[in-house]
């Protein structure tokens, strides 16, 4: 029987498919036809839709470099070719994850970016019966997804160090279908090791998938699990050249598994051609041996920089590893964020497990430092604002309403 989302959730606001195209379709087929994409912008975004000419944009995780000069001009150079399907592109670009990642091309799958086979997954392997297991605070995107196919999901705190407590995810789940690992995390961009990864694939129940989200591995030093996919293991890994790649707008993102597993996600969507344009430049990203090193000390020197101002300044946050992290306001964050916003500087959402905090995109230095000198302006009080007043603003999803509990071992 299919699970009436709308009866318990009818004035969520969550973006879900209405009751009545539920009605009449089992649990598989209502995922399948109903299952509704929520990205990074739609959340970041929810609250400003368009931005103020000139406004410091560190809100969503993006990268302020964009493509590389190999990738604009092989997207550019593409264009004229358009009229044509050229569906070989994508086998191109499959074939060249498959040889970088020591895989055969039937463990390699490309979409428009990350976000659909990660719906995808949690709709194959959560249901009704099979919890969807997520870190808190966590990237959102794969609750939502469990949420529309009636997956009740499991939020488990981060460890002292900020890493997903795989053990107690293990053990708070007994009827887990999917163990969701964003490792560096989106939004705290810290790390879970690759032992701990490994433990909880050995370790969960059988039948369930550990789902890797590498979406920023590129800005860190983390050992992939790619490892773990070679060797046939129940793990779906994700990857983006939305955020190091800097194509977030173009859309290309990989997934990487058993053949066996990828075939379970295709249920629900993929198989599509993909646009020309994000393909060549995806493969000309990949050529270009210099981005990632480059790309990776840049935002690690902008970085480092940021967090020795706020050093210097008394103010707390939490280390990071990747483009993003948390930052301490100490009160309820919406305050800090709307007081910012009347500056022109957006920074990210809250996460409620943390109220106090807000997530900073690392932008360019320049941006950093306009951020610092507004952030300062906030923290002494030269600049208030009243909080749910600035213009344009709305409100987030309500995540009150969810089905999500949060269970320690
Ligand atoms: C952790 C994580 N996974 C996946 C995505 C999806 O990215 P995309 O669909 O652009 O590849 C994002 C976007 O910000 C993210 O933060």
């Amino acid at each position: 029987m299919a699970r009436n989302i709308d009866d318990d959730h009818n004035d969520s606001g969550f973006p879900f498919a209405s009751r009545r195209s539920f009605l009449g379709l089992s649990a598989a087929a209502s995922a399948a036809f109903a299952l509704r994409i929520v990205t990074e912008p739609m959340l970041a975004h929810a609250r400003v839709h368009n931005f103020p000419k000139d406004a410091i944009r560190i809100d969503a995780n993006e990268n302020p470099l964009g493509p590389c000069a190999s990738a604009r001009e092989a997207a550019v150079a593409i264009v004229a070719e358009g009229g044509r399907y050229s569906d070989y592109l994508t086998d191109d670009l499959i074939k060249m994850l498959a040889e970088m990642e020591g895989l055969k091309v039937e463990q390699v799958r490309v979409y428009a970016g990350s976000t659909e086979p990660l719906h995808h997954t949690v709709a194959a392997f959560a249901s009704p019966q099979h919890c969807y297991v997520t870190a808190d605070p966590g990237y959102e995107a794969g609750m939502f997804a469990a949420h529309a196919v009636g997956a009740k999901v499991v939020r488990v705190p981060l460890t002292k160090t900020y890493a997903h407590d795989v053990r107690a995810m293990i053990s708070a789940a007994p009827d887990a279908g999917v163990f969701y690992v964003c490792s560096p995390n989106n939004p705290t961009g810290t790390l879970t090791g690759h032992s701990d990864i490994e433990y909880l694939v050995e370790n969960k129940p059988k039948d369930s998938v550990v789902l890797v989200d590498e979406a920023y591995i590129h800005f860190s030093d983390a050992v992939s699990v790619m490892d773990l996919v070679r060797a046939g293991k129940d793990v779906i890994l994700l990857r983006t050249f939305s955020k190091i790649y800097g194509m977030a707008g173009l859309r290309c993102g990989a997934v990487f598994a058993r053949p066996d597993l990828l075939e379970k996600l295709e249920n629900y969507g993929g198989g599509n051609f993909m646009p020309i344009t994000a393909l060549v430049a995806a493969s000309a990203s990949l050529k270009d041996a210099q981005l990632v090193p480059e790309r990776k000390r840049i935002n690690a020197t902008v970085r480092s920089e940021v967090f020795a101002w706020l050093d210097r300044n008394g103010y707390s946050y939490v280390p990071s590893e990747s483009n993003c992290f948390m930052l301490d306001t100490k009160k309820p964050a919406k305050a800090a964020i709307d007081a910012l916003a009347k500056q022109n500087v957006f920074i990210g959402r809250i996460w409620p497990v943390w109220p106090t905090y807000a997530r900073i995109t690392i932008g360019t230095a320049p941006e950093m430092e306009l951020f610092q000198a507004a952030w300062q302006k906030v923290m002494t009080g030269a600049v208030t604002a009243s909080v749910g007043t600035v213009p344009g603003w709305g409100e987030l999803p309500r995540r009150g309403n969810w089905d999500g509990v949060v269970r320690r071992a």
